[in-house]
């Protein structure tokens, strides 16, 4: 396992443990992954997709046939596997996995359904965490997943935890498939929200839950733009600028 952001990525001043650290925490479908993204690009900062690194190791389970009830085969594959993350010039997260980008297979659904076991394994979640530390080593960076406020960086500088109805981000992914030329049936989405929410938040290592001290939006009836502003004073106020 090892982390290679790219070279030309700006290496802000290094800060102690998390303090330039944003996370962003938060089910799927509360717009995190554009807001991340975006905002890292208001602030001056660098994006880091956590839940990439989960599906990177998901395929790698798959793609090795071991059955997914399985947790001892899971962490058994861990040493074996090498997950690397680039970070291009606009912020996008390249996933590569034993030295193949994997950017775009692990956006299947086959994948999406099977994360949730994988992330549930302590020896996955162990290895994650250290390589998500070491990739971020030093950084002004946008942290986003289900668990960097409360596990990965509990001592970030600016903790959120973004919320939005099932309903809400049901219909988003819902056309966001569309979008794609998927086909997508929203009651068939919404119920894979609401399944994939129980997983997550019910499972016994780093359940998902907002850190106490981060700051809760809800982004149902807010637009991009409203989500964007708002947390770019946060930054600014908590965190500052770039250095
Ligand atoms: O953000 P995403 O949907 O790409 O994340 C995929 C899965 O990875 C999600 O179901 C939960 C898991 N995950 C996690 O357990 N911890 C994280 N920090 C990020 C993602």
């Amino acid at each position: 396992m090892s982390a290679a952001p790219e070279a030309s990525a700006s290496a802000g001043a290094a800060g102690a443990g998390g303090a330039r650290v944003v996370a962003i925490d938060g089910p799927a479908g509360t717009g995190k992954s554009t807001v991340s993204k975006l905002l890292a690009n208001r602030v001056g900062a660098q994006c880091l997709d956590t839940g990439a690194m989960y599906r990177a190791v998901t395929l790698a389970v798959l793609d090795r046939g071991v059955p997914l009830d399985d947790p001892k085969a899971i962490a058994e594959v861990m040493p074996g596997v090498d997950v690397d993350v680039l970070v291009d010039a606009d912020g996008t997260n390249r996933v590569f996995l034993d030295g193949t980008d994997v950017s775009d297979r692990i956006r299947t659904a086959q994948v999406s359904a099977a994360v949730s076991a994988v992330s549930a394994v302590p020896a996955v979640r162990t290895t994650l965490v250290a390589l998500q530390r070491k990739v971020s080593q030093g950084r002004f960076v946008v942290v986003e997943g289900r668990d960097v406020g409360t596990v990965v960086f509990p001592d970030a500088g600016l903790k959120v935890f973004l919320t939005a109805t099932a309903q809400a981000r049901a219909q988003r992914r819902h056309l966001q498939n569309l979008d794609l030329g998927q086909s997508s049936d929203y009651d068939e989405v919404l119920a894979a929200v609401n399944r994939r929410d129980h997983l997550d938040s019910t499972r016994a290592v780093s359940p998902l839950r907002a850190a106490d001290d981060a700051v809760l939006m809800d982004t149902s009836d807010l637009t991009l733009d409203q989500v964007l502003d708002e947390l770019t004073r946060l930054v600014q106020q908590r965190i500052g600028a770039p250095q």
